[in-house]
Order: structure tokens, then sequence, then C-alpha cells
């Protein structure tokens, strides 16, 4: 990584302070004074500011147990944001992996790794995204057949890839899709004539939403966690 980019995503530096401190020669890489923003950071490069060691700041993966209430856009809203739940350094930098509505509440994860990020929500990568649903009135026979074959959604081209449906109880039900177009459980539920009161996001890929985290309440993800939601490992 640029040696500019570096000092800046691992401090609270702006690009133009970046500079200024560059090229007052306050920063050196392992020992060596460096001038140049230019300049890679290697791996195993100690670089320092006045002598004091700068720890890169690695990528983050976060689990949220997402309240109701809570915006995940980043537009101005009567709601607050998903982003003010979590205490965490450089929040800026952070963004969520899909959206869920502002009523919505359960599993939202939360990076700053776009590659990451588009094989989880990219329709292409067949990522499962499970939802819990609570219904208004009790679903048609047919609702198990007709999901599986793809809904023509109102204002949309395509059918929807074929999503899986169980009956939990006679107005629960659960749904697997792996799409994530604009409130699609709620249309895909009204297509049958069923409005949804209530939506829980309880599992996304292998990842399943902890028990114990309380709503508002987030966690870092495990390494193996991580892989496993980009497909990159089955341990
Ligand atoms: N589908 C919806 O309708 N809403 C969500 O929040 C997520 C999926």
């Amino acid at each position: 990584m640029r040696l500019d980019k570096y000092l800046c995503e691992s401090t609270d530096l702006t690009r133009s302070q970046a500079r200024r401190v560059l090229s007052a020669g306050e920063i050196t890489i392992n020992g060596d004074v460096v001038l140049k923003g230019t300049h890679i950071v290697r791996e195993n490069d100690t670089v320092q500011w006045d002598g004091e060691t700068i720890e890169p700041v690695g990528l983050r993966y976060i689990m949220l147990n997402k309240p109701p209430g809570f915006e995940c856009t980043l537009r101005n809203s009567q709601h607050p944001q998903v982003m003010s739940l979590l205490d965490i350094e450089k929040k800026d930098r952070l963004h969520t992996v899909g959206r869920l509505d502002v009523e919505t509440t359960g599993l939202l994860l939360i990076t700053d790794d776009g590659q990451w990020t588009h094989k989880i929500i990219s329709p292409k990568h067949r990522c499962d995204k499970v939802y819990l649903a609570t219904l208004d009135s009790t679903l048609p026979d047919t609702a198990e057949a007709r999901f599986d074959a793809g809904i023509l959604l109102e204002g949309e081209e395509k059918p929807t890839l074929p999503a899986r449906l169980e009956r939990v109880s006679p107005l629960q039900a659960r749904l697997t899709i792996q799409e994530g177009k604009y409130h699609q459980v709620r249309r895909m539920f009204a297509a049958l004539g069923c409005h949804v009161t209530a939506l829980h996001r309880e599992q996304i890929g292998p990842l399943r939403l902890d028990a114990d985290l309380e709503p508002g309440e987030s966690r870092f993800l495990k390494p193996h966690e991580i892989s496993a939601l980009a497909g990159d490992s089955t341990d």
C-alpha cells in the first residue's frame, strides 16, 4: 500500500496533513526517513511517526443484531443510523453488507472490505439469506411452489430466483432467498396477499446471528467466519 494511504488509514491524518509530516521528515520506514507518499509499505515494514510505531488498521468484519428503528443508508432521515450503534474508530470507512429496512431486525454485517461484500450480495454468488417473517394472514397452499418458481414483482423485468419457504406456524414462515432486491421479502409475501408485520434476518450463508447478541449489540467475526462467508473455506 502507498505510504500516504497507509498514514491516512492508520492515523487521523488527512491527505494534506500526511503530506506535511512526510515532507517534514517525521516518517520513517524501518528506521529510514521517507519523504514521498508514493513509497510502497510492505507487510513486514515498521512505519514510525516521530519514533512512534503506526500499527496498520486492518479490514474489519462485524456482526450486528440490528434493532428496529435504525436506518442502513447514510441519507438524511428521521431515524438514527445503524453505524451509531458501533463503538469503533474510523466508522466512515465502514458500510453495511446489503441493507435491512428500518423496521427489519436481526443479522446485519458491516465491513470495510468491498470485495467481501460483493461476494455476499451479488446474486451470482448464490449466498443464502434467511428471514423469519410474521404475517397478518395465512399463506395460500400454493405458496411453496410459487416461491420456488420465482415471483415477478411489480416493476421488475425478471422473476425472483427460486426461494425456499418453510412454514413455522400459521402466521410465521421462514424464507431463504439469494438476492436482495428492494423490500424483496415483503414484496414477495405481498404478491401472495400477505402483509409482513415483522421481519427478522436469522442467517447469511453459513453464519447465524449469535443467540446471545442482544438487539444493538455487535461483535467482530472470527477468521473462519470471514472466509466461510466469502466461500473461501469449508473448515
Ligand atoms: N427484504 C425486505 O423486504 N426487507 C428487508 O429488510 C430485507 C429483505
